[in-house]
């Protein structure tokens, strides 16, 4: 049997990964549902932010869908990033953060990309340090061969699962700052060009990251599978959610050997969390992209149906310009599966 893990997190998670668990469970009752805790709020309660069992849950799992957990910008003894800690701990290392527009005007019209960013390393790592009593900062920023060798695989493999399904002939676009990195990101570029060649069949060309951040904005539309390290995927792909409507309807999953974590591209949204208006369309396509992942193609493709279905009916969350609450948003795709 398919065994899905609900990890909630923090803030707004509460809201979103219940809506998103209702459409699951309306669509795969057959799927055993198993929840589990973790984030800053559980570091409050028991003094850890993931628990034995929670680890447990998600390498037992077929896959996790996770909420958001919160982390301060200053620093807490005994706390560290949850959904970071949990990308290393099970090499969680492809972040796949696809851009599709939405039917409405509030989304950007034929934006169809997938940002592949590489999620283990690059600034990452965390190697920082104070020297010079505390006035300068230092950051070790880590690339290594295993890591770019890998991602390149999964954007290019990517592209051309997309080909497929598109009927478009597949790109990729390597963005890079290696005219100023030129030890790292220039190790980034050789490898990714390198693994190019073994593609034939998918056009590749690269970008300097500040050139992708103004073409994304500017022709959006042209791009394909965009393949970057760590901090750059981070920052571009939220910029590229911000085409068709923003963090709430961004959906993203973190793909490893073994096992993956689906979660919404957006955090724990402390302004309004609490209040039940929290857009659900984030978590609800991430699981979309989980049914993909377990190869349930016809079940992802019923639940973005609904989604596109439940926006051209006009119901929208104050994010993308409307007055419905998470509730009302998910009854009404609930409706339409
Ligand atoms: P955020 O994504 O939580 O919020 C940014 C803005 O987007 C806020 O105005 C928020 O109201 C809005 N927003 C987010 N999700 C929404 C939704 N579903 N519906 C409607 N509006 C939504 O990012 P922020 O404020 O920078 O960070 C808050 C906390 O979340 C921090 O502690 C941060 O560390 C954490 N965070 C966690 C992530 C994760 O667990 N993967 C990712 C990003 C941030
Ligand atoms: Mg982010």
């Amino acid at each position: 049997m398919t065994t899905i893990c609900l990890i909630p997190g923090d803030g707004v998670g509460h809201e979103v990964i219940p809506a998103a668990a209702e459409v699951l469970k309306t669509l795969r009752p057959d799927f055993e549902y198993r929840h589990a805790d973790a984030g800053f709020e559980c570091f409050e309660r028991i003094g850890t932010p993931l628990p034995e069992d929670t680890l447990e849950c998600i390498a037992q799992s077929d896959a996790t869908l996770f909420g958001a957990t919160s982390t301060p910008s200053t620093k807490v003894e005994g706390y560290r990033s949850t959904v970071q800690q949990l990308r290393k701990r099970f090499d969680l290392y492809a972040n796949l953060r696809p851009t599709q527009s939405l039917p409405g005007t509030f989304s950007r019209q034929d934006v169809n990309l997938l940002i592949v960013r590489e999620n283990t390393e690059d600034l990452y790592s965390g190697r920082e340090r104070r020297e010079d009593n505390g006035d300068t900062a230092i950051s070790e920023r880590v690339i290594t061969r295993k890591a770019s060798e890998r991602i390149f695989r999964v954007a290019f493999e990517q592209a051309r699962l997309r080909q497929q399904q598109r009927h478009l002939p597949g790109r990729v676009t390597i963005v890079h700052k290696a005219n100023i990195l030129k030890e790292t990101d220039g190790l980034f570029r050789e490898i990714g060009l390198a693994i190019a060649a073994q593609f034939p069949d998918i056009a590749c060309s690269e970008l300097l990251v500040d050139a992708m951040a103004m073409r994304l904005v500017k022709d959006p539309e042209s791009f394909d599978v965009i393949v970057t390290t760590n901090l750059f995927g981070d920052i571009l792909s939220d910029e590229a959610a911000g085409l068709v409507g923003g963090l709430g309807v961004a959906p993203s999953g973190n793909i490893g050997a073994e096992t993956a974590i689906f979660e919404p591209v957006h955090g724990s949204a402390p302004d309004i969390a609490g209040k039940g208006v929290a857009n659900p369309m984030g978590a609800i396509l991430s699981a979309a992209m989980m049914l993909d992942y377990l190869r349930l193609n016809g079940d992802a493709h019923r639940v973005r149906n609904a989604v596109y279905s439940a926006i051209r009916r006009g119901v929208r969350t104050r994010d993308i310009g409307g007055r419905a609450n998470t509730q009302e948003v998910t009854n009404t795709i609930m409706g339409e599966l």
